[in-house]
């Protein structure tokens, strides 16, 4: 079963994977916490992730990533006080109109995923100008998840398959219904997922697309993570013995039919 991009499902069939991560998706977590520790405002460490992005960027464009999705502002982060929130959003605004020429450079080709509808108007046109610029790039594909969250995203794509499929019987939809709909549908789903900041969990990220992901956490603080630590969480990957439900006897003898799922 293969997306409208022509990615495999993994439930529904073993996807290709090899050394490199073809799509690596990241919680940049910790720009806080490093701040804390230099007794700087907050603010001091989300201007320093600017910096680890970038970074991370190039390193990935570098090793032939091919999808390099940043959750950059959650669902839950309009929690935050409302002077944090108005500073990130003013980073984003610089990073769109900053970086968009430099990307387009670069070949690499911007998305957004997330509800953009909370964003003003300003924010959703350099969006829309930046995906636009760079939507023929062939090179990395650079995924910015704003005002993103993953039961946001099941239940859009649920809402939005229901509203173009209004007669379909309870009981019949089945996941290859579903998945033009998710945020994502022209990626595959992410090989490698990194959380640095030290937290073990998700936080709402890519919930549908991680369901055999592999999952690295490192104690680095987002602003400290680095080309370095990029190739330690990719060293990790290729230690992986990814059975996608299978067993280790099965990998060893690829002549053993695979029956697959869905
Ligand atoms: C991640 O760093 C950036 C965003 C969530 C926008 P944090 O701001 O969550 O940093 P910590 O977790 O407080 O250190
Ligand atoms: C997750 O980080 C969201 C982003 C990195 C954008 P948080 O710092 O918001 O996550 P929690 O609250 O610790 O789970
Ligand atoms: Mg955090």
């Amino acid at each position: 079963m293969k997306s409208p991009a022509g990615h495999a499902s993994s439930t529904a069939e073993i996807p290709p994977h090899g050394d490199v991560p073809r799509h690596v998706a990241i919680i940049m977590d910790g720009n806080g916490r490093w701040a804390k520790r230099r007794h700087l405002p907050r603010f001091a460490g989300h201007r320093r992730g600017v910096e680890a992005v970038r970074a991370t960027v190039k390193a990935c464009a570098e090793h032939g990533v091919g999808f390099l999705t940043l959750f950059a502002f959650s669902s839950e982060n309009w929690r935050r006080p409302p002077d944090e929130v108005a500073l990130l959003m003013q980073l984003f605004i610089g990073a769109l109109e900053n970086e968009v020429q430099k990307l387009h450079r670069n070949g690499i080709r911007l998305k957004v995923i997330g509800d953009q509808t909370r964003f003003d108007r300003k924010i959703q046109a350099l969006i829309a100008d930046g995906e636009r610029t760079t939507a023929s790039n062939t090179g990395l594909t650079l995924t910015i998840a704003a005002n993103y969250g993953g039961r946001w995203d099941i239940l859009q794509a649920f809402n939005r398959f229901l509203k173009e499929n209004p007669s379909k019987a309870e009981g019949a939809i089945r996941e290859s219904d579903l998945t033009p709909f998710l945020s994502m549908s022209y990626a595959p789903e992410p090989d490698l997922f990194i959380r640095t900041g030290g937290e073990q969990r998700v936080s709402n990220f890519l919930l549908w697309q991680l369901a055999y992901t592999e999952l690295h956490f490192t104690d680095a603080l987002w602003p400290d993570f680095n080309a370095a630590a990029l190739e330690a969480a990719f060293a990790s990957y290729r230690e992986r013995e990814r059975r996608f439900g299978r067993t280790s006897e099965q990998l060893d003898d690829a002549t053993l039919p695979v029956a697959t799922g869905a």
